[in-house]
């Protein structure tokens, strides 16, 4: 509903978007086009676009600049989901198999690529394409880097809070942190407005991961989000690292994680040691504190019913 109300609010930009959208990933030939239909078919949440245009709005205006940018975020995010699923082997994505499993992992990561190129034309085609290339040049570097740290510390299994935090910086909120300031950028906000823009976007992006790891730990909110992939992964995030504070344990701990593939029967003794030791209490303290500091810099912009809307944005990430 909260997320409904939004893009009702955006009313004729939200429909710019789309189109946008539909247009840069259209190509001759057959097979990628399908494909990327077939994909827009089943569209996520969108939140990077919603926020996006939100935050232009939140700063002063909409403009044919704004759609361009939300429908850059959206289709970045998707060309990084694309690959994502192919870097974790991933068989399912919005509850369908994803392209990676059906044709293998080549045509995903062309497809991958070719949402790539199309983000970069929709970015070149802005007034401020220069300050927009470097930022999301910036975040693409993020982005892989992200994933990158995620698999050496996998490996390693020595992952501290601050590794995490880099890490769900690089792989999320960056993307997050780019929607809202070129969101910011396409409305003329300098200075001030558009430090508060990127403050707001990170927060906003690490809230979002945080949650997306507790949901890992159990998922009572029926999103469907299958559960223990982390693990199995061998990913050490918040919940887990909030329940390994102060244990005299860590070490056996790490060395389980570490053996899971051999040991898939690990997976729910871990879970159990996290769930008991309050891990995801912790996380979601930590969440807490990002949104209360996405509500506190959100005070900084001029009252509007967009101000409003990320805020209710910002709530709903606690909750979703
Ligand atoms: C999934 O993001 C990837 C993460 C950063 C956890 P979303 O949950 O926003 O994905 P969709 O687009 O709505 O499916
Ligand atoms: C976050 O990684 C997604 C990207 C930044 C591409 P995950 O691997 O945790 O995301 P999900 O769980 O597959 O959506
Ligand atoms: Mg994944
Ligand atoms: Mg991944």
């Amino acid at each position: 509903m909260v997320l409904e109300n939004a893009i009702s609010l955006l009313g004729s930009a939200w429909t710019d978007y789309q189109r946008l959208v539909r247009e840069a990933l259209h190509s001759d030939i057959k097979l990628l086009d399908n494909l990327n239909e077939s994909l827009l078919r089943s569209s996520g949440k969108q939140l990077r676009p919603l926020l996006s245009l939100l935050m232009a709005g939140a700063l002063g205006g909409i403009s044919e600049d704004s759609a361009k940018y939300a429908a850059a975020a959206e289709i970045l995010h998707n060309a990084t989901l694309l690959h994502d699923d192919v870097v974790d082997g991933a068989d399912t994505r919005r509850g369908k198999p994803t392209l990676a499993s059906t044709l293998g992992p080549s045509p995903a990561v062309l497809v991958g690529d070719f949402w790539l190129s199309a983000m970069v034309r929709l970015v070149i085609g802005t007034a401020h394409r220069d300050e927009a290339i470097k930022l999301y040049s910036s975040t693409l570097s993020h982005l892989a880097e992200g994933e990158m740290l995620q698999m050496e510390k996998a490996a390693a299994g020595d992952t501290t809070e601050e590794d995490y935090y880099t890490i769900i910086y690089d792989k999320t909120a960056s993307l997050f942190e780019v929607s809202c300031l070129t969101g910011a950028l396409s409305a003329g906000a300098d200075g001030r407005l558009y430090e508060a823009a990127g403050s707001i976007g990170r927060a906003l992006g690490i809230a979002f991961q945080i949650r997306d790891d507790i949901l890992d730990y159990g998922d009572p909110s029926g999103l469907g989000k299958p559960v223990g992939q982390d693990l199995a992964e061998r990913k050490i995030t918040l919940p887990l690292l909030g329940a390994l504070k102060g244990c005299d344990e860590e070490a056996r701990i790490r060395g389980m994680v570490a053996d899971i593939d051999s040991h898939p029967e690990y997976c729910g003794e871990i879970a159990g040691f996290v769930l008991s030791r309050g891990g995801v209490e912790y996380a979601a303290r930590a969440l807490e504190e990002q949104i209360n500091c996405t509500l506190d810099a959100l005070t900084s912009l001029p009252e509007s019913p967009f101000r409003d809307a990320l805020g209710g944005i910002a709530r709903y990430l606690v909750v979703r």
